[in-house]
């Protein structure tokens, strides 16, 4: 779908499908917009027709479909967005969505859409909402399905925005350019997380990962089994050592520094910034086998994977003036007579010893050695993690918001207002040496589990140490959000792409931790 933005009276074009997003009205005074008035005298007086008969009010996602008479829109979608004190990006994006569902529906392959004059908003962030808007609402993941189980909708091939001054037509091109390359990032986090597990191996996984690299710019390097056990990434390849399709490290840098003759340590330019993901390709629980209910959509357990591939991707079209390090753990969580035990003491990348206490907290033991491999290569000013880590996010959550832990608060803080910003709510927890005590083993450094309570604090416990104290860090949980019911204009049932706006958001106005 290609998304255009132009200052033209939208009925110039004759659209099959005008969407005209409007706030809320006042019922008994309601006024049109000058713009949204001129439109509805050029159309007969459709919209004013249908205001007067109290048939829309611009509450939140309400629509109202009208076929004028007079003008050359065939049809005409009004969209609520809600309280003008109350827009932001999301109500936009949900109305840019809306536009898509409607136009499939109508079998409108370029609809038009009016961009509403927002005071509270400048046109480019306006423009960048509309295309993430339409982007997100558009993916759906239907490549297994025969043509046959098609829904009927049409394809939309051109969404053309409408703006009122042209003056802002260069600042809007480039929010539409801007939300398309995130939309579609995420997207391509959706894309990954929804593959079948018999697909998305560790190996498609760092495929695909490598292929995307290469189109955008990446630098890449998969490291294969005999390369993790000479990192010692013993951790890791307990995990990966009960399946057959064998685990990646999948390394993916933006502005690598470019390594100087003579010199062992390569000059550095920019602050590194490493972003890990945990990419379990489909998590049986191991030994530790879940019931059969609880496997079902653990295909998704590398979607913090996903997550950090889409983002280094948006990383590197958006130029992001940083050393991003993206760094995930390929691997799969099976049960044989090959498959780590509980019980069993493995030694981490760290040198740390981990008392193995559940199969199924496998996610924990994989970041257990990638925080370390990106601590130990990279020298980072600040690592996030991204993993669908605990079940307890849920609990404690809920399918609304992601947690944060972490050691560095103005980090954590960061990342809660990126998500405001982006659409994506996190939450922190604390992170207490109470809670990091608690992970320590009687007959090994630390053990692997810390039982029913705070359990997504826990779990994050357990990773703390396998980070420097004095090393910025910070955990997202999205074990609760990667893959949702919670359908909206703008999200399908399944993967989310959780994460990749927030990220963006937050490296894309990187000042530094050097406050704190
Ligand atoms: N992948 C799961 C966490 C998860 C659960 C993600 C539900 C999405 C939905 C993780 O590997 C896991 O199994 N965690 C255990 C940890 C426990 C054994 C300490 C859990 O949360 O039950
Ligand atoms: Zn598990
Ligand atoms: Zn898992």
């Amino acid at each position: 779908m290609q998304i255009t933005a132009s200052t033209r009276n939208p009925l110039d074009t004759e659209p099959e499908l005008l969407a005209i997003p409007l706030t809320e009205l006042d019922p008994a005074r309601w006024r049109l917009p000058a713009r949204v008035a001129a439109l509805d005298k050029q159309l007969g007086g459709a919209l004013s027709a249908a205001l007067a008969q109290g048939d829309f009010r611009g509450k939140r996602r309400e629509t109202l479909l009208l076929y004028p008479h007079e003008g050359s829109a065939k049809r005409v979608l009004l969209i609520g967005l809600g309280a003008e004190s109350d827009l932001d990006g999301r109500a936009l994006r949900e109305a840019a969505g809306q536009a898509i569902h409607a136009a499939r529906r109508a079998r409108a392959s370029s609809p038009s859409l009016v961009a509403p004059s927002g005071r509270r908003m400048r046109a480019p962030a306006l423009c960048q909402a509309l295309a993430e808007g339409a982007v997100l609402g558009v993916y759906r993941f239907d490549r297994y399905q025969n043509p046959s189980n098609e829904d009927g909708n049409g394809a939309v091939e051109r969404l053309q925005i409408h703006l009122e001054k042209s003056g802002d037509l260069r600042s809007a091109r480039a929010g539409i350019q801007r939300g398309v390359t995130l939309a579609d990032s995420q997207n391509l986090a959706r894309d990954l997380s929804n593959e079948p597990p018999n697909v998305m191996t560790p190996a498609k996984l760092a495929q695909t990962a490598e292929k995307m690299a290469k189109r955008v710019g990446l630098k890449a390097r998969i490291l294969e089994p005999n390369e993790l056990k000479k990192h010692k990434l013993g951790a890791l390849l307990a995990v990966a050592q009960g399946s057959h399709n064998k685990p990646r490290l999948i390394v993916l840098e933006h502005n690598a520094p470019k390594a100087t003759r003579g010199k062992k340590k390569p000059t550095r330019h920019r602050p590194t910034v490493c972003l890990v993901g945990k990419g379990v390709c489909f998590d049986s629980g191991g030994l530790s086998l879940k019931p059969a209910a609880s496997m079902v959509k653990m295909k998704h357990d590398m979607s913090g994977g996903a997550a950090v591939i889409g983002a280094m991707r948006a990383v590197a079209l958006l130029k992001i003036p940083l050393h991003v390090v993206g760094i995930v753990g390929a691997v799969e969580n099976m049960p044989s007579g090959h498959a780590y035990r509980v019980d069993d003491i493995l030694t981490s990348a760290s040198g740390k010893t981990i008392e193995v206490t559940n199969t199924d907290a496998e996610g924990r033991l994989v970041l257990a050695d990638c925080l370390h491999y990106a601590q130990n290569q990279f020298e980072p000013e600040a690592i996030i993690d991204l993993a669908t880590l605990t079940g307890a996010a849920s609990i404690a959550l809920g399918p609304w918001a992601a947690a944060v832990v972490g050691n560095h608060d103005r980090l954590a803080e960061a990342i809660v207002a990126a998500g405001e910003t982006s659409g994506e709510r996190f939450w922190q927890l604390p992170l207490w040496d109470a809670h990091r005590d608690h992970m320590k083993s009687k007959i090994a450094d630390v053990r692997q589990t810390g039982g029913r309570d705070a359990g997504t604090i826990t779990a994050a416990a357990f990773l703390s140490h396998f980070v420097a104290d004095d090393k910025p860090w910070a955990h997202l949980d999205i074990a609760a959000v990667a893959d949702t019911a919670l359908t909206s204009p703008t999200q399908a049932r399944g993967a989310t792409g959780f994460g990749v706006r927030a990220l963006l958001e937050l490296l894309g106005g990187w000042k530094g931790l050097k406050l704190n």
